[in-house]
């Protein structure tokens, strides 16, 4: 083993969260700009230890959420046949943690390509995502592989559960605004509550999950025509049915309106709900410094900007 690192990215869900959980279409992008990296260094004591702002210590030591990763990484070093060997893994990252950027999963993704990297061993795609679901299902319960997905790739991603993630086109005009509420969401609970819905009420939950998954499609061939107009009204759609199956939340909502009256073509919660971050579709970037300055204005604890025209950019 060698010092290594490994990078993911922040992904932010355009369209298709939570129905994507029951075999629905979604499409994700990366944001490039917002990283994550990994970096471990092999020591010469027996110690694992973790350093990162949400955790530092022993990994043995690692308390939940942080003991999806743990798993995840214990299964590595048997892999590698390296259980005892000493190491210090350092987490830089940009990402907010569950505010809907894919924390967990990006987590996930750059300790995977580091310690390949760090055992000299190519890691192909499937590989890759197949490792994450690891941690993924130990945080989330039933991920749909949507996160690891996007926080691993560098182009906007088609994705439907159970097959290999596609590449998107997006057109060269329009911006995203995405915008943070400051408040905790928390995936586990909300993938649970759209569960006990299904569960208790499945004929009018239902139709909602079919909704969005009918809004991603749609969605898909207003990027295919350049059509941001149609793109916005299919955001709307989604939120909607999100809001009825009760992921949304007073914050979110008020930020989407907020959007809304500042000359949003669309705008929805972003990731699993409940807290978290909403995204806001633009025009142009005139209309999108508008819209960030009345998201500011509305209480918004942080917000970013995403040029469709990086989509095709990212390296
Ligand atoms: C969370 O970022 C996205 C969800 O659809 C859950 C999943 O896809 O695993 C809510």
């Amino acid at each position: 083993m060698h010092q290594a690192k490994g990078e993911s990215r922040a992904k932010i869900i355009l369209i298709g969260e939570h129905a994507v959980v029951y075999g629905q279409p979604a499409i994700a992008l990366p944001i490039k700009s917002i990283k994550l990296q990994v970096t471990v260094t092999p020591t010469q004591d027996h110690q694992q230890k973790i350093r990162s702002t949400f955790y530092r210590g022993l990994l043995a030591d690692a308390q939940p959420p942080f003991t999806g990763l743990t798993k995840l990484i214990s299964r590595l070093l048997v892999f590698f046949s390296a259980e005892s060997q000493g190491f210090t893994l350092t987490i830089e990252s940009a990402l907010p943690a569950e505010r809907g950027m894919g924390s967990s999963a990006a987590c996930a993704i750059a300790i995977i390509r580091a310690f390949y990297a760090a055992f000299d061993t190519s890691l192909d795609r499937a590989t890759l995502l197949n490792w994450a679901a690891v941690s993924e299902k130990a945080i989330h319960g039933n991920p749909s592989g949507l996160d690891a997905a996007t926080t691993s790739a560098d182009r906007p991603q088609w994705f439907i559960r159970g097959e290999a993630p596609k590449a998107i086109h997006f057109p060269s005009r329009g911006v995203l605004v995405i915008a943070d509420t400051g408040e905790m969401g928390q995936t586990g609970a909300a993938v649970g509550h759209v569960a006990d819905l299904l569960r208790r009420d499945h004929a009018r939950f239902q139709p909602l999950i079919e909704s969005i998954g009918l809004a991603s499609r749609k969605a898909a061939v207003a990027l295919a025509q350049d059509d941001l107009a149609a793109l916005g009204k299919q955001l709307n759609t989604a939120q909607a049915a999100l809001s009825q199956l009760g992921v949304s939340a007073p914050a979110l909502d008020r930020l989407i309106q907020a959007a809304a009256a500042a000359g949003a073509l669309g705008a929805k919660l972003t990731g699993s709900g409940q807290g978290g971050c909403m995204i806001a579709l633009a025009q142009d970037s005139t209309s999108a410094a508008t819209i960030a300055q009345a998201l500011q204005r509305a209480g918004a604890a942080a917000t970013w900007q995403y040029d469709f025209s990086e989509s095709e950019a990212i390296s």
